[in-house]
């Protein structure tokens, strides 16, 4: 999967590029994941990239103009061809044609969940736009964004943070990205339930111990406690999932 994420802070990625499964799965070319600096692509000659808002308000909104060179930056790199040379109006269609989803993360969207991490993982590409200050033009919206996504209902500084949880949970899901692939098959949410409580050694700590079931080896048992144990979990945290 090529993920390419327009940003104006993509330094804020570097930690997750950079450690853990995240950055062995860059290695193992199963995900390539890109940042492109929306400033960059401002044409005007301070790189300004937000305004006041028409009709008045509080804040600053994004403008269209180095969002949409940005994307076209993005899209021509993936399809790898030379949409310098096309008209911008094509670039859209092609866009569209393509069906490279463009996600735009905002307290708006569509509240993220498994499911979406679960379609999301089988594209062979992504574009993310990380807004900042009140959000960016409804044009872009309108024009270039096949996904409005939430991560939830509270509202953050900007996408980014958004965008790595997305990308995160997404890219779990590729296979070979997560070496057990069992780990992905019994954990929370995989089924609309949430997981049943792990225990590793030592069998004893600071007076606690293991329930005896988990010790005796007898699988059928053992599996049955576990799937009560995420029902009883799932029933008292999160009712809305039965
Ligand atoms: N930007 C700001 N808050 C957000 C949220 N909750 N989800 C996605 N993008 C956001």
């Amino acid at each position: 999967m090529v993920v390419k994420i327009l940003t104006l802070f993509p330094q804020m990625f570097t930690g997750m590029l950079n450690e853990s499964i995240i950055k062995r799965a860059i290695e193992d070319k199963k995900i390539d994941i890109d940042c492109i600096q929306i400033r960059d692509y401002a044409s005007n000659k301070h790189k300004k990239v937000d305004d006041y808002p028409y009709g008045g308000g509080a804040g600053m909104v994004m403008t269209p103009q180095p969002l949409f060179d940005a994307h076209e930056h993005a899209l021509s790199s993936l399809n790898n061809t030379k949409t310098e040379d096309k008209n911008k109006n094509d670039q859209i269609g092609e866009c569209k044609k393509n069906s490279i989803r463009t996600i735009y993360m905002t307290p708006k969207g569509k509240v993220f969940n498994q499911d979406l991490a679960t379609e999301l993982s089988k594209e062979s590409s992504l574009i993310f736009i990380c807004g900042h200050y009140e959000g960016v033009d409804q044009r872009v919206i309108d024009t270039l964004v096949t996904d409005e996504i939430s991560i939830g209902d509270y509202v953050l500084t900007g996408g980014e943070i958004p965008a790595m949880v997305v990308i995160d949970a997404t890219a779990r899901l590729i296979p070979g990205v997560v070496s057990n692939e069992e780990s992905i098959v019994d954990e929370s949410h995989s089924n609309n339930l949430l997981e049943y409580p792990q225990y590793t050694r030592p069998q004893e700590f600071r007076g606690m111990g293991v329930p005896g079931i988990l010790l005796s080896g007898h699988h059928k048992n053992i599996e049955e406690w576990r799937k009560n144990k995420s029902l009883e979990i799932t029933k008292n945290r999160r009712p809305d999932l039965v």
